[in-house]
């Protein structure tokens, strides 16, 4: 097994290891190091024969979780997601083209326990290699802040609802029981990470709604700057997805982002797992 930098602010490839079989105790720990150090891993030339084999790579890392909407599920599991940019609703029976993800967010931060990392596996890329998936390290964007906006996210929380007021884009409709427990939640700003001790920004354009001892002008005002401060090429990393690719990010350190897919008529297929995390600790 080689593990490489990529050619980014962060993240790493690992090369020579086949998840489909699995890892040795060792090796398993040098990949969750690598992960968690370097906040987004790509694994090369992963083929998994069942969606099963995936489950286990994903397993490897985490306790797979289910998603908020059961509408995306791969059918006969609760876990794995397909992600499709032309998808049926098999809600409504509509289809439509369809890009999940296409503004910067991290995953179900609306929830008391948040996954920890979401996975993709590429299934079917289309010749232009579809869209991109971008992210942006909040650790370095924590660290490139100022002393005083330091200062006054210090101890402070945010509310993330499902869907915030301020989102760019509109989620899927919920069930009522699907409503339960995730219609949002007080979370840290300034989020410590379990495993490096790292601190990081913990923020969500789709789901923040307030910013806690603030009124919403002010609260607003905070959160725009913050957002803008975040979105610099020096935080960031866009993923050209190859054939093969298994990608693991860190939704404690991280934002991303779909980007539109090349050729609009092409279609793109992956399956998604998300791992069960824990309750954010407020950075000191
Ligand atoms: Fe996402």
């Amino acid at each position: 097994m080689e593990i490489r930098r990529l050619d980014a602010p962060f993240g790493v490839e690992i090369l020579g290891v086949d998840l489909s079989r699995a890892p040795d105790a060792e090796t398993v720990a040098a990949i969750n190091a690598a992960f968690v150090d370097n906040v987004v891993a790509v694994f090369r030339d992963q083929h998994f024969p069942v969606p099963d084999d995936f489950l286990a790579a994903a397993r490897m890392l985490g306790e797979p979780m289910p998603p908020v909407t059961a509408t995306y599920r791969l059918p006969g599991y609760e876990v794995i997601e397909e992600l499709v940019n032309s998808a049926t609703d098999r809600r409504t029976g509509e289809t439509a083209p369809l890009m999940r993800g296409g503004s910067w967010h991290t995953d179900h931060s609306n929830l008391a326990r948040p996954p920890k990392a979401t996975t993709l596996h590429a299934i079917d890329l289309p010749p232009s290699g579809g869209g991109n998936t971008e992210f942006i390290s909040m650790v370095m964007a924590y660290e490139a802040l100022d002393a005083a906006t330091k200062e006054t996210l210090r101890g402070r929380r945010a509310f993330q609802a499902y869907l915030s007021r301020r989102a760019p884009r509109k989620l899927l409709t919920r069930t009522e029981a699907e409503r339960e427990g995730s219609e949002g939640t007080w979370q840290p700003m300034v989020r410590r990470h379990p495993e490096t001790g790292r601190d990081a920004l913990y923020l969500n354009p789709m789901r923040c709604d307030a910013v806690e001892g603030m009124g919403e002008a002010e609260g607003d005002a905070l959160l725009d700057a913050l957002y803008a401060h975040c979105d610099n090429p020096a935080f960031r990393y866009s993923h050209i997805w190859r054939p093969g690719d298994m990608l693991i990010w860190d939704n404690r350190a991280a934002l991303h982002q779909a980007t539109p897919v090349r050729v609009a008529a092409e279609r793109r297929y992956m399956h998604r797992i998300m791992l069960r995390g824990e309750v954010p600790a407020m950075a000191d």
